[in-house]
């Protein structure tokens, strides 16, 4: 298994290398190379994407990545800002199914601002988009006309892209509960109509799923009042990225959340749905367990191993059931830990 490991910036390298210490100790063939990507690389080579990066991330069969970005990139040029090279690799590599599971721990029920009776055994898996809509839409810019400036960006999906995700997530609906809802803004964007159209086309392929729809805003509005309702959710590349920041925050911290990222044959990349959280970078006290449930979704999808992902879940129960929280989950009574101890303690419990 050859995995291309993106530390990126930030906390990126300290809460990767602890999701590097629990895949080693599983005992797979494992063979790892690091590259740059991020700001770290803009620093380097001046391209948050550079070449040789490129070149391993293609030859791989999974990238593991930490984390990209921080303030003092911010006013850089556009292609020279950490998203860019994450949009990059995402692209490159034709990433463009991204699942976001937003697991509620038992232990962390009172982690959440939601009351726990409304989150409590929450499991959702938000699926979005991740090379279309208006992420990469043409034509976008900043230009002067009229004597003013002028931004536009472009909605944009083919038959082909809605068609692939919504496979996906009737496939991963049909894993599960048996239910999708596929979200949209179909009563002001053509875009979506289209996207609505498509799923329910799509939908003949799956007739044992459960289909629904919802408007984007009420969805977000949903999310919040009763989530528990939601199975799988199915979206685009912009209404995905919000609404699932929003389903973060009802599993307690968003330091608790992996993802995935595949292509049509698996190879995928696995990253934290978190940031870089440049302000606590360097103190060793980030949680490490979204990069960690991140290896497990990796050996999961890209290398079907079911049982040793299930092995690395299960340890990480175990480390919240034992008291152990990052300062992100810290409720009194409990075992406050750093990075490190974090990762000692789930490879303890191995
Ligand atoms: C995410 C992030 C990225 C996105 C940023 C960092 C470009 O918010 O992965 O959700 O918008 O896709
Ligand atoms: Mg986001």
């Amino acid at each position: 298994m050859k995995i291309c490991v993106l530390p990126g910036d930030g906390i990126g390298p300290e809460i990767v290398a602890q999701a590097l210490r629990v895949l080693r100790a599983l005992d797979l063939k494992l063979e790892t190379e690091e590259a740059l990507l991020g700001g770290c690389a803009v620093d380097a080579t001046g391209s948050p994407y550079p070449e040789a990066t490129q070149k391993l991330a293609q030859q791989a069969d999974a990238v593991l990545l930490g984390a990209v970005g921080g303030p003092q990139w911010d006013s850089n040029p556009r292609e020279q800002r950490p998203e860019r090279g994450l949009l990059g690799i995402r692209k490159h590599l034709n990433l463009f199914a991204n699942l976001r599971p937003a697991v509620l721990y038992d232990e962390l029920a009172n982690a959440s601002t939601l009351k726990p009776e409304v989150v409590a055994g929450l499991d959702i898996l938000i699926i979005r988009e991740l090379t279309g809509d208006i992420y990469f839409g043409q034509p976008r810019g900043i230009e002067v006309r009229d004597g003013q400036r002028v931004g536009t960006n472009t909605m944009v999906y083919s038959e082909s892209e809605i068609r692939r995700i919504a496979r996906v997530a009737f496939a991963a609906a049909r894993k599960r509960r048996g239910k999708l809802c596929s979200v949209d803004k179909m009563n002001v964007l053509e875009c979506t109509q289209l996207w609505r159209d498509v799923v329910i086309e799509t939908a003949k392929e799956f007739a044992d799923v459960e289909l629904s729809h919802m408007l984007v805003d009420n969805a977000a509005m949903q999310l919040v009042r009763n989530p528990k309702q939601f199975d799988v959710m199915v979206t685009g590349n912009m209404f995905g990225d919000i609404l699932s920041d929003e389903a973060s925050m009802l599993t307690g911290s968003i330091g608790m959340l992996p993802s995935a990222s595949l292509d049509e044959n698996n190879k995928g990349l696995y990253e934290p749905c978190h940031g870089s959280a440049p302000d606590i970078a360097g103190k060793g006290i980030a949680n490490p367990l979204a990069t960690i449930l991140s290896a497990a979704m990796m050996l999961r999808y890209t290398f079907g191993d079911e049982p040793a992902a299930i092995r690395i879940e299960q340890a990480v129960k175990k480390v919240l059931a034992s008291g152990f929280r990052t300062v992100d989950i810290y409720e009194p009574g409990m075992k406050k830990v750093g990075t490190r101890e974090m990762g000692d303690a789930v490879l303890a419990a191995l």
